[in-house]
């Protein structure tokens, strides 16, 4: 399988770089000029395309021939990163490719996530504050979702939980809606966050899904998967 991963040099990143190449997938990378050292380890086990994620050249080339392409949808910056970058990915992945995206749990796809009063003043702080110093765009991210959810594209956005460093748990349980009670932790590790976007690829029942995970070992995975 040949794989393309947008933002392949944040943590995010680097973990599923390892997991397609522990995989034996052939891998082509997408980073920013000024953080391919990052990826210095792996520079003679795939392929890198140096520059901007929503440079719509550089990822055309970046997933031609690609069947399966793992994007970061990060929001920095005031310049429609996300949506520019998500956009791109759908329109010039090959037809049948898996396009798997990451975002937060703040991304609702049916509106029937039931979020708490904290998450809800804590998603809208962020995003003021992001905007107010030109940093951080969380609504583009939203639009860039949005734009997912409508694509007829073989596409799953995965949405990730609180996250924290550690040694693998394994792959995350997950759910349909922000709410149930398997979800309830709040926690995932971010090598496991990677591994279910790696392992998405391969589930079929994971089509134009949008999966809110949690770590497996968490209390509320433990007591609610059957
Ligand atoms: N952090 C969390 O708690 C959390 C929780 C839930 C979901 N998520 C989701 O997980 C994904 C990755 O999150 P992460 O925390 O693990 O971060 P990460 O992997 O470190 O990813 C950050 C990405 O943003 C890029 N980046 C940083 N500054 C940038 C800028 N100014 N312009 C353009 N790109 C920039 C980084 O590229 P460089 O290597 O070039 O800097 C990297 O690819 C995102 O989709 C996020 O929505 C995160």
């Amino acid at each position: 399988m040949k794989i393309c991963i947008v933002g392949a040099s944040g943590k995010l990143g680097k973990y599923m770089v390892q997991h397609c190449l522990d995989l034996d997938y052939e891998v082509v990378g997408v980073c920013r000029q000024k953080s391919v050292v990052k990826l210095d380890e792996y520079k003679d086990k795939m392929t890198l395309l140096p520059g901007a994620t929503n440079d719509r050249d550089l990822i055309k080339q970046a997933v031609e021939g690609c069947d399966g392409v793992l994007t970061v949808l990060v929001p920095w910056g005031i310049q429609q990163y996300a949506s520019g970058t998500a956009q791109a990915v759908l329109d010039f992945a090959k037809p049948g490719a898996r396009l798997i995206f990451s975002c937060g749990w703040h991304i609702t796809r049916d509106g029937e996530d039931v979020y708490s009063s904290l998450f809800k003043v804590m998603v809208s702080i962020a995003a003021k504050i992001g905007r107010f110093f030109r940093a951080l765009e969380i609504d583009d991210q939203v639009e860039a979702c949005r734009r997912i959810f409508e694509s007829d594209t073989k596409w799953t956005v995965v949405r990730g939980s609180d996250l924290e460093e550690g040694e693998s748990q394994g792959l995350p349980v997950w759910s349909h809606h922000i709410g149930d009670p398997i979800l309830e932790s709040n926690k995932t590790r971010r090598i496991d966050f990677a591994l279910f976007m790696v392992d998405a690829m391969v589930k079929d029942n994971l089509i134009q899904e949008a999966p809110a995970i949690v770590g497996c070992q968490t209390p509320s995975a433990l007591a609610h998967t059957p």
